[in-house]
C-alpha cells in the first residue's frame, strides 16, 4: 500500500524554527562530507555562523582526534589559504560517535554525547548525509532515544525513487517530525545564482512585464557536465539523469524561473508560488523525450553491462497556465558532454513586422536573454543594433555582465544549506507538495527499459 498524497500545503505559516544548540552530522566520513560539507562548515565558522558543537556519526571506528584530522585534510583540499585559528576552532567543536546505524547502542552513545556537549534540553539539527536507504532507519533510531523531540531533521537527496516511494519515505519521517521541522535538501536551492532568478525577475520592471506567452516564444534550460559518472557507477546506474538532476534541481530552477510573484519574500509565499507553478506543468510525454548514453558508460564499475540507464536527456515541458500556455520549455542535461554549464536561454517573439534584415538580406534572430548560472553567473541581453554604414542592416549585439566580476564571489551552496538548517529557515529546502509534483511530472519517463541512443563523450549528446 502506498502512502497518501500530502496534498498542497499552501497557506501554511512557517516561521523560522529554533536556532540549533548542536549539529549532528550523520555520514561525516563520507564523500559528500569531505568534498562539500566540511569545507562549508569551515566557512561558517569563519563567519561566526557556526558556534555550536558538531557531533559526527559514522561506522568508521574513529576517535574525535581522527575526525578532527580528517576535517583538517578535507578543508585543506578545498579551501585556499586556510586560516589555522578558524580551522582549530572548527576542529575543537567536533566530536565523534562511531557505530552502525542499525545498532541501537550507537544512538544511546549519541544521546549521551549530545547531553554532554549541548545539555539536556538542546535543540539539535540532525543532518543525514547517508545512503537514502538509511534515512528511515536513522530517523526511527533517533526517535527511540528521544532525539527527535527537539530537533530539525535534514535529509539529503534523493527523496524517494518515484512518487510512491517518496510518499512512503515522507510518511515514515513524518511519524517523528512535523513538516516544519523536516528539511529536504536540494543543494540547487542554496546556489546564489539560482536564488538570483527571483531578484532578477521581481526586482526589475524591465524584465517582468515581458515574462509571459505574449512576448516569449520558448525557453531552454541546459545543465551540461563535461565529466562522466567517475566512481559513482553503482549509484548512477540505479538512478539516471532524470532522477539525478531533472526531477529535483532542474524542476526547482524551472519553478523559480516561471512562477508567479510570491506575495512576500517569505519561505511560505515562495514555496506556495513554486507549488502552484509545478502543479500546472503537464506530465512529460514520452514522445517528446530523447534519451542518450555515452559510449563507454557500460564499462564503468558498478554499471550493468546491458544497462539502459540514460546519462543524457532532452525533453520538452508544457505549462498549462494562463501565463505560459503554448510556450515550450526545452530541458537538456547530461554527463560527459562538451562543457560544464548551467544556463537558461529565453527566446522572445519576433517583432510584428520585419522592417529590417541582417547582412545579405538574412532574417534576424529574435531577441534572447541568456541567464548563466554556472560556471560564471551572469546575464546577457542579445539586442539588435544598426550596423555602421549605409543601409539599415541590423546586427546582434550581446550586452552582458558577469556577476562575479561586478559583485564579487558568492557563497557555496552548502554554506547556505547549513546556515539555514542551523538557523531554521526553510526557504531553501524542498517542500513535500512541490516534490510530489516533480515526481508526477517525470513519472511517465522513469525506467522506460528501452536502449538510449549512444553518443561520444565530449559531444553535445545524441544527434
Ligand atoms: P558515502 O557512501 O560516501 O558515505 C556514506 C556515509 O554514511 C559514510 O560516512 C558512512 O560511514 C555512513 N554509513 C553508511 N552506512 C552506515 C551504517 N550502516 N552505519 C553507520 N554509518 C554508515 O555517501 P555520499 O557521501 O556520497 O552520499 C551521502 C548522501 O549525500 C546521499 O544521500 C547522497 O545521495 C547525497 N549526495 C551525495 C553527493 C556526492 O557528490 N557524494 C552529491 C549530492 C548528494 P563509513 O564510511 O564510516 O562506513
Ligand atoms: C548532484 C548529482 O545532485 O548534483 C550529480 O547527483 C551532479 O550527478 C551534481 O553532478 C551537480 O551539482 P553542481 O553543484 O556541481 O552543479
Amino acid at each position: 500500500m502506498t502512502a497518501p498524497s500530502t496534498g498542497p500545503t499552501t497557506g501554511s505559516i512557517t516561521g523560522p524554527g529554533p536556532a540549533a544548540d548542536a549539529l549532528v552530522l550523520f555520514g561525516v566520513t563520507g564523500d559528500l562530507a569531505r568534498k562539500m560539507i566540511l569545507p562549508a562548515l569551515y566557512r561558517l565558522t569563519e563567519r561566526g555562523e557556526l558556534t555550536v558543537p558538531v557531533i559526527g556519526v559514522a561506522r568508521s571506528d574513529w576517535s574525535s582526534d581522527e575526525l578532527r584530522k580528517h576535517a583538517g585534510d578535507a578543508v585543506g583540499a578545498v579551501v585556499p589559504d586556510v586560516d589555522g585559528a578558524v580551522l582549530e576552532r572548527l576542529q575543537r567543536s567536533m566530536h565523534m560517535v562511531a557505530g552502525d546505524y542499525n545498532d541501537p547502542a550507537t544512538f544511546e552513545q549519541l544521546a549521551a554525547a549530545v547531553r554532554e556537549q549541548a545539555g539536556q534540553d538542546a535543540f539539535v539539527v540532525h543532518y543525514l548525509a547517508v545512503p537514502p536507504s538509511l534515512f528511515g532507519t536513522v530517523a526511527d533510531a533517533l526517535a527511540a532515544v528521544g532525539l527527535t523531540d527537539r530537533c530539525r531533521l535534514v535529509v539529503e537527496k534523493p527523496f524517494g525513487h518515484d512518487l510512491a516511494s517518496a510518499r512512503e519515505l515522507n510518511a515514515q519521517l513524518r511519524r517523528h517530525v512535523p513538516e516544519e521541522r523536516l528539511f529536504r535538501v536540494d543543494h540547487y536551492l542554496g546556489k546564489e545564482p539560482v536564488e538570483d532568478l527571483l531578484v532578477l525577475r521581481f526586482a526589475n520592471t524591465l524584465i517582468e512585464p515581458l515574462w509571459d506567452r505574449t512576448w516569449i516564444d520558448s525557453i531552454e534550460i541546459t545543465m551540461a557536465e563535461d565529466f562522466d559518472v567517475a566512481d559513482r557507477g553503482s549509484f548512477y546506474d540505479a538512478v539516471g539523469t532524470v532522477r539525478d538532476v531533472v526531477q529535483n534541481h532542474l524542476l526547482q530552477v524551472l519553478a523559480l524561473l516561471m512562477m508567479e510573484s510570491p506575495q512576500h519574500d517569505t519561505a511560505d509565499d515562495q514555496r506556495d508560488a513554486k507549488y502552484t507553478l509545478l502543479s500546472s506543468v503537464r506530465a512529460v510525454d514520452p514522445s517528446e523525450v530523447v534519451r542518450g548514453q555515452y559510449t563507454g558508460y557500460r564499462d564503468v564499475r558498478g554499471v550493468a553491462p546491458d544497462s539502459t540507464t540514460e546519462t543524457y536527456v532532452a525533453l520538452t515541458l508544457h505549462v498549462d497556465s494562463w501565463r505560459w500556455a503554448g510556450v515550450p520549455v526545452h530541458i537538456r542535461a547530461g554527463k560527459a558532454l562538451a562543457e560544464t554549464l548551467l544556463d537558461i536561454v529565453v527566446t522572445f517573439r519576433p517583432p510584428p513586422r520585419r522592417l529590417f534584415h541582417g547582412e545579405g538580406g538574412s532574417t534576424l534572430a529574435p531577441n534572447r536573454i541568456r541567464l548563466c548560472l554556472q560556471p560564471d553567473a551572469g546575464v546577457t541581453f542579445f539586442l539588435l543594433a544598426k550596423q555602421p554604414g549605409g543601409g539599415d542592416i541590423a546586427t546582434e549585439l550581446p550586452m552582458g555582465v558577469d556577476f562575479r566580476q561586478a559583485l564579487g564571489p558568492v557563497h557555496e551552496a552548502y554554506e547556505r544549506i547549513f546556515a539555514d538548517a542551523l538557523a531554521g529557515d526553510p526557504t531553501h529546502f524542498a517542500r513535500m507538495d512541490s516534490l510530489e509534483e516533480a515526481w508526477r511530472i517525470v513519472e511517465p519517463i522513469l525506467d522506460p527499459g528501452t536502449a538510449p541512443l549512444p553518443y561520444a563523450p565530449g559531444t553535445w549528446g545524441p544527434t
